[in-house]
């Protein structure tokens, strides 16, 4: 029986990006017959629906675009900007949405985790997430919503979280997204 694979795609660019960190865990839970795999955004110009339009498509946007056909599922790990997703992830999803009829997104069942490093736990990123996976026809797991406080104290010098219960809740939540996952499709 063939693979699996799930994309991870996180709302974050830093080099120390709580939001990779929990991308890095999350990505050793993937149960046998599944692949996660982290699929990059940091170079995708935004979004200029001229690029399209006058047939002058960036490679990094092909790239990302059979990057986004290529999976069966997508998990977001996102950290909140202003009460809402970062830019970056947005403008991962626009890219992801055209041109036109070929929406990339289309069907694909995702999870959304979100994390912050004081106690709000990006609930706004969250949110916004969902709405725009509602156009996307992108259907996100309902229960266990994620959102996953205090990032700042989370991880050792090795980037491994610290807390059992954290991680347990993680995997907890992966768990149940392959399960939902496997009813779906
Ligand atoms: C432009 C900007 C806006 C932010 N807005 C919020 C916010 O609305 N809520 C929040 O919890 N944190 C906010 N933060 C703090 C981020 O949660 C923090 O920088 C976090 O570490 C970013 O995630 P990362 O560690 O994955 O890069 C903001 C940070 C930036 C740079």
């Amino acid at each position: 029986m063939s693979n699996n694979i799930i994309g991870i795609i996180v709302g974050s660019l830093r080099k120390a990006s709580f939001s990779k960190k929990l991308a890095k865990s999350i990505s050793t839970m993937a149960p046998s017959e599944f692949e996660f795999k982290t699929i990059p955004i940091d170079d995708l110009p935004i979004y200029n629906q001229d690029f399209d339009d006058e047939d002058r498509v960036p490679e990094s946007y092909v790239v990302f675009r059979n990057a986004i056909k290529a999976v069966d599922g997508v998990i977001f790990v996102t950290p909140e900007y202003n009460r809402s997703m970062p830019g970056v992830l947005k403008n991962a999803l626009d890219v992801g949405s055209r041109p036109y009829g070929k929406n990339t997104w289309d069907g694909k069942p995702a999870a959304i985790f979100s994390n912050s490093p004081g106690n709000l736990s990006a609930f706004g990123a969250n949110h916004h997430l969902r709405q725009c996976l509602v156009f996307l026809n992108v259907p996100a797991m309902q229960q266990p919503e994620v959102y996953l406080p205090d990032m700042k104290d989370a991880f050792d010098e090795d980037d491994n979280l610290k807390s059992k219960e954290t991680k347990a809740f993680l995997h907890q939540a992966v768990d149940a997204y392959i399960d939902w996952f496997n009813k779906l499709t």
